[in-house]
């Protein structure tokens, strides 16, 4: 029986810990936060199908993506400036995911370096690129993941450029330092507007992004089975079903509706990674059966660090994989991949 946390007791905890304006970065949502109000409760619109009298002594959160055994199917979704949170920033971050056996993605605006993150990781990690309008930018930063050791891509394709975020007009507390780490050296005397997402990308981008790199390029942002195909057929090799945590075009579908067409629409040829408003066990099971490969989670891990910094992320990750081990069995099954769309079913009424 797992015994963590539950993450609702962790965020009241990061709250009391941060300042108002930290706080309001991390909490906000885009609009009237209608996406980012409904993202949690979408998930319980489905009721799950269990199966009786399996034999479940052996449960296993194993799992594998893109070729690569992963110990938990629960990643570290890549959210912008850890040192904001913790004196550590990311490399307190990558130490507690590899600590609780999660796959971590960087983001792009990280206030630790590409090179310092790699030499922490002791688990497989993933970079999350925004493309910006200075493309030789990106392109440095991109071959400078490659040789620190990153596994895949991600594209965020939600992000032509930023939303307005209701709770976070004032700056945040950080340093030119660290909020340039990484850009700062390919600058070369340029405006700092060089660092803008460009609001050019097409799905072009993706093989553009996968030979450069040589690697398995994911594409995060996708709420439609079309959308999902057009990146496959341009060279994606996983769909990240997400709304960037309701923080850019508001009022759009929750993840928990969406992730079915996408599934159907990817048709088991790549891996479909969902997150959005994953707060619990039961959450991971829920995306797991609807067809996703594996979930990723951003606010639960920024209030780990927030709190207690690796130690903190990794309680908060290894309880979500310890309590979907739990549900797991209860469920009926042993592993995973034994979870399909029988397991689910809408919510009547
Ligand atoms: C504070 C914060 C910063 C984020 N920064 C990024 C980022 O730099 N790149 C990106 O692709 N997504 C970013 N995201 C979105 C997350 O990757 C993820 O999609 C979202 O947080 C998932 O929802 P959840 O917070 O409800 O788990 C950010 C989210 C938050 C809350």
């Amino acid at each position: 029986m797992p015994t963590s946390r539950p993450i609702a007791s962790v965020r009241a905890a990061a709250e009391e810990q941060l300042p108002p304006v930290v706080w309001d970065y991390v909490e906000t949502g885009a609009g009237a936060e209608i996406s980012l109000e409904e993202a949690e409760n979408a998930w319980q619109h489905w009721r799950l199908r269990p199966r009786v009298l399996r034999d479940v002594r052996a449960v296993s959160t194993r799992t594998t993506l893109l070729g690569q055994e992963l110990a938990s199917p629960v990643i570290a979704a890549p959210t912008a400036f850890h040192r904001v949170y913790h004196p550590e920033g990311e490399l307190a971050s990558v130490a507690g995911a590899g600590a609780a056996g999660s796959l971590y993605c960087l983001s792009t605006r990280s206030t630790t370096s590409i090179e310092d993150v790699g030499a922490a990781a002791t688990e497989p990690w993933w970079m999350q690129v925004y493309v910006t309008v200075a493309r030789d930018i990106t392109e440095a930063m991109v071959l400078r993941a490659v040789e620190a050791g990153a596994c895949a891509l991600v594209l965020t394709g939600d992000t032509p450029y930023l939303s307005w975020r209701t709770r976070s007009a004032r700056a945040l507390p950080l340093d030119d330092e660290a909020a340039m780490v990484n850009a700062a050296r390919h600058l070369d005397g340029r405006d700092l507007r060089c660092l803008e997402e460009d609001a050019g990308l097409t799905v072009e981008t993706i093989d553009w992004l996968a030979d450069l790199s040589g690697l398995p390029v994911l594409v995060k942002g996708v709420l439609r089975g079309d959308d999902a195909r057009e990146c496959l057929d341009a060279g994606a090799a996983g769909i990240i079903v997400s709304t960037h945590g309701g923080r850019q075009l508001d009022r759009v579908v929750p993840t928990a509706q969406a992730l079915p067409e996408v599934v159907d629409a990817v048709a088991g040829e790549a891996p479909v990674v969902v997150d959005g408003g994953i707060r619990s066990g039961y959450d991971v099971l829920t995306a797991l059966a609807l067809g996703a490969d594996a979930v990723m989670v951003g606010r639960p891990v920024i209030y780990g660090l927030a709190t207690a910094g690796a130690d903190g992320v990794r309680d908060v990750l290894a309880g979500l994989t310890d309590h979907v081990n739990h549900l797991l069995g209860l469920a009926g099954v042993t592993s995973p991949a034994e979870l399909d769309r029988s397991f689910v079913t809408p919510r009547s009424g």
